[in-house]
């Protein structure tokens, strides 16, 4: 199955693209990180907490392989993590949020820091090793865009066939 597949680091932006392009390309979303907290019945930084970052991502795993059986196209909207350690090209088109490391710490306030158990830690070289791989894995990179009309141009010539508007 082909998906879009978001990933880039936490704070990227992947949860609010997936919003806009979600009625604009007429694809519901699949947010990993909430599949995760659905099972648990808690959120991420209280599975990390009492389960430990290890069952976090063994979790990660499970998600892959159900995304893996899903019959019809998702926007799939995929943890800072998921997106590195998983094969997230085996799901469709892989599209990056590449964003600068001073835009992510101007976006992840105290709020936003306290919902992430990993943003307390080294986050400059959490980023520079993750970058690689996000590069790496991009079938399509989101750097610097202005409109939803210039992101859907971008993935068109990416692969992906939506429809622009009139
Ligand atoms: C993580 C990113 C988070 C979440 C978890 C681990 C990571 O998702 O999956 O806290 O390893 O980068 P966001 O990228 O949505 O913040």
């Amino acid at each position: 199955m082909r998906h879009i597949v978001l990933i880039g680091f936490m704070g990227s932006g992947k949860s609010t693209l997936a919003s806009l392009l979600s009625p604009r390309l007429n694809l519901p979303i699949f947010s990993t990180d909430q599949t995760i907290e659905a099972d648990f019945q808690m959120p991420i930084v209280q599975i990390f907490e009492i389960f430990g970052e290890q069952v976090f991502r063994q979790k990660e795993n499970e998600v892959f392989s159900k995304i893996k059986t899903l019959q019809n196209p998702y926007l799939i909207d995929c943890g800072g993590g998921f997106g590195a350690y998983q094969n997230v090209n085996d799901l469709g088109t892989v599209v990056f949020l590449d964003i600068e490391i001073n835009e992510i710490y101007k976006r992840l306030n105290t709020q936003e820091k306290a919902k992430r158990p990993l943003a307390n830690k080294n986050l400059t070289q959490l980023f520079t090793s993750r970058y690689q791989i996000y590069s790496q894995k991009a079938d399509v990179v989101l750097k610097n865009f202005e409109s939803l009309e210039e992101i859907i141009k971008t993935l068109n010539k990416g692969g992906f066939s939506a429809p622009l508007l009139p």
